[in-house]
């Protein structure tokens, strides 16, 4: 029995930090046994909101995929690759526009919520979800990991899917799951979620120094070093619990008991942290520098999913009666 197919993509339009880390990354890395992974970088997508600098798409890409690398993705076993080297992407896009209505698509969340921020809106930001659910039920995907902001898309995903295979009679797509990610978002450096917009994250590539000063500045309150602290209500302690985990009982105790001020409690932390990047960040230094093995892995990974989007589309031809 083949592995069941689990699809992610990323938009490379910022830096990874530790929240995409923990909050996504790593999972990956985690389920490349169990599912056949399939994760790329969504550049095509990312184009919608920066038409204005052709250079940063294309580097953010190359960041991307050497950061899937070290953190450790095994291009043997995960499909890794660029949206815009598998063209059938855009072509089934584009049959998917003649099954959907502008009216539809304006209930979706994205579109609502930059035309509430009074951003200017392309058919680009229009059109999304429908570029995702070609994305999503080219390769036959049976789930998508997401955060809940994109779990509306999944759905769409799945009105297309039902819709196309009724519309023409066979089940050409499969209908896709949503997989939403447990637990707590990650907090960043002021407490509130880890998120690029808020200038809050802490990125996993940046430099020590830089990593540093956003961990001395990260938001506590102003308990002395022997007042009695909880834990769970702590920026800094929320950290220690995925960097320090080897110590963890110690600082807990040392909160709870008194005894560790913030700026101890910082330190520890940013040695910890250091300690626990450092063999991803020796690597990605490396690895950045090597354009044209990153480069290679791309094309590798497309042609495996362009393998698979081609026999798709070719079923997808032949129903709606252009083959
Ligand atoms: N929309 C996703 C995001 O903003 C990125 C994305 C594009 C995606 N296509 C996808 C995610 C397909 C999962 C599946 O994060």
């Amino acid at each position: 029995m083949s592995k069941p197919i689990l699809l992610s993509g990323v938009k490379p339009t910022a830096r990874v930090h530790i929240g995409n880390y923990f909050g996504a990354m790593k999972q990956f890395v985690d389920l490349q046994g169990e599912y056949q992974n399939f994760n790329f970088i969504a550049d095509y997508h990312a184009l919608n909101q920066m038409m204005d600098d052709p250079t940063i798409i294309k580097k953010y890409t190359l960041e991307l995929a050497a950061a899937y690398l070290v953190v450790g993705l095994d291009p043997k076993k995960t499909v890794l690759f660029r949206q815009s080297d598998v063209p059938e992407v855009t072509e089934l896009n584009w049959i998917f526009n003649s099954l959907i209505t502008p009216s539809y698509l304006q209930s979706a969340h994205a579109y609502k919520d930059a035309v509430a921020k009074k951003k200017e809106v392309n058919m680009g930001l229009f059109c999304y979800p429908v570029l995702m659910a070609a994305d999503i039920l080219i390769y036959n995907s049976d789930v998508v990991p997401v955060g809940k902001d994109q779990q509306q898309h999944v759905e769409i995903a799945c009105d297309l899917a039902r819709k196309f295979n009724n519309t023409y009679g066979e089940e050409v797509f499969k209908l896709p799951k949503a997989l939403i990610w447990e637990g707590e978002s990650l907090k960043g450096t002021d407490g509130e979620k880890m998120s690029k917009s808020k200038g809050n994250v802490i990125e996993l590539f940046e430099p020590e120094e830089s990593i540093k000063k956003k961990v001395m500045s990260i938001k506590t309150d102003s308990k002395g070093v022997e007042d009695k602290k909880d834990p769970e209500a702590d920026n800094v302690f929320f950290y220690h619990k995925l960097f320090s985990a080897h110590t963890i009982d110690e600082l807990r105790s040392r909160y709870e008991n008194g005894g560790i001020g913030y700026k101890e409690s910082k330190e520890i932390l940013f040695a910890n942290m250091m300690a626990y990047l450092k063999p991803m960040r020796d690597k990605y230094f490396k690895l950045i520098k090597d354009e044209k093995y990153l480069n290679k892995v791309l094309a590798d990974g497309a042609k495996r999913a362009r393998k698979v989007a081609q026999i798709k589309m070719e079923k997808v031809r032949r129903a709606v009666g252009v083959r």
